[in-house]
């Protein structure tokens, strides 16, 4: 656990950055720190690494203060990454993946071989190793730091808009890759973002930090879409946000009926009882048309109502974990499903 207690961070000329931070930095989940530029997200993150020092307040990793821990030491155990990566230009991909290995002594070949390990894992094509940085794309350029910032298996990672400069269907891909990652290393990770839809995506907690520093609301982001603490994050979080909040709602108790029938239409399966489409009445063998999977066991309401959607049937075909069709989710579930959801509080 990472523990601000009422950090405060005031530059030379006056700046406070950061302005009575207190928070709690769960072990081995993802916190998000977001707001606008220039609300403190860098200054705050740093102080971490002891990269800056706090004017005011203390930090904690795991209750001890990072004053007494020496700036090397503890740096061994925080990996770090940034927003072009910072890779060294004249090292080939191997070594920039390799460099806190070499720098703790490692012999060079468990480095290197580590290297190539950590290169599958966060999806590179080992041919690129022995490449140099501007031979790669930015999006692999992006891997790259992430793997460097795990090559010494740092319990902590420490993350400043690392997907910020790349187009938003790597990022998209670059951010699915990180929660496989997580869900396997679980480390404690902060990220940093000015991208509310990336900190509700890959935060399990959000700081939202307003300029001047101060912490506006820290909570899951399914508590932040249903209850903004005020004005300005209701604000930051823009449109749609019931709709949004619906992703963190699980499908998973929704009534289904196990008939293939529904008032004016038919669900048309294959042999192995998978969904074709929908068939309308006294359409013999005619035109199938679309429908909307879900499966309960995984997805989420968002995901339910948008299968409805789809469909002119109106209903949302549940299937299970292989496709195979488990029931018809009519408009009327749907409809009490979502009355419970804004009913009762999300959870997170
Ligand atoms: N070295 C510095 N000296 C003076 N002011 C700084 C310095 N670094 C950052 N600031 C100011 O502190 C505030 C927070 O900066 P920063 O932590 O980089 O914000 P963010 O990462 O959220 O954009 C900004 O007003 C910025 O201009
Ligand atoms: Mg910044």
């Amino acid at each position: 656990m990472i523990t601000f207690e009422g950090v405060t961070k005031r530059y030379a000329d006056g700046t406070v950055a950061v302005d009575d931070l207190s928070i709690e930095v769960p072990t081995g989940s993802i916190t998000v720190f977001v707001g606008p530029s220039g609300c403190g997200k860098t200054t705050s993150l740093r102080m971490i690494n002891r990269m800056i020092d706090p004017t005011d307040g203390r930090i904690l990793l795991d209750d001890q203060d990072i004053r007494k821990i020496d700036p090397p030491t503890l740096r061994r155990g925080i990996g770090y990454v940034i927003q072009q990566a910072g890779l060294f230009p004249h090292r080939r991909i191997v070594d920039n993946i390799a460099t806190v290995p070499y720098l703790l002594g490692w012999e060079k070949k468990k480095a290197r071989g580590r290297a190539m390990e950590l290169m599958e894992r966060v999806g590179l094509d080992p041919k690129l190793a022995s490449r140099y940085p501007f031979q790669l794309s930015g999006g692999q350029q992006q891997r790259v730091g992430v793997a460097r910032a795990l090559a010494a298996d740092p319990p902590v990672l420490l993350m400043d808009e690392p997907f910020s400069a790349v187009d938003p269907v790597v990022r998209a891909s670059l951010q699915e890759e990180l929660l496989r990652l997580q869900a396997e290393l679980h480390k404690t990770i902060v990220f940093v973002t000015h991208d509310i839809d990336e900190a509700i995506k890959l935060g399990d907690t959000v700081a939202v930090l307003r300029v001047g520093g101060k912490l506006a609301q820290f909570a899951g982001p399914a508590t932040l879409l249903a209850e903004p603490a005020d004005g300005f994050v209701e604000g930051f979080l823009g449109k749609d946000r019931g709709i949004r909040r619906l992703s963190f709602v699980p499908a998973a108790d929704l009534e289904v009926r196990e008939e293939l029938g529904v008032p004016g239409w038919t669900l048309v399966l294959d042999d192995a009882r998978r969904p074709l489409g929908w068939r309308a009445e006294g359409n013999g063998d005619g035109e199938l048309h679309p429908f909307g999977a879900v499966d309960l066991g995984k997805d989420s309401l968002r995901a339910a109502l948008d299968a409805a959607l789809l469909a002119p049937s109106g209903c949302a075909v549940a299937v299970d974990g292989d496709g195979g069709f488990a029931g018809v989710v009519t408009r009327e579930a749907l409809d009490r499903a979502l009355s419970r959801a804004s009913g009762v509080g999300a959870r997170g």
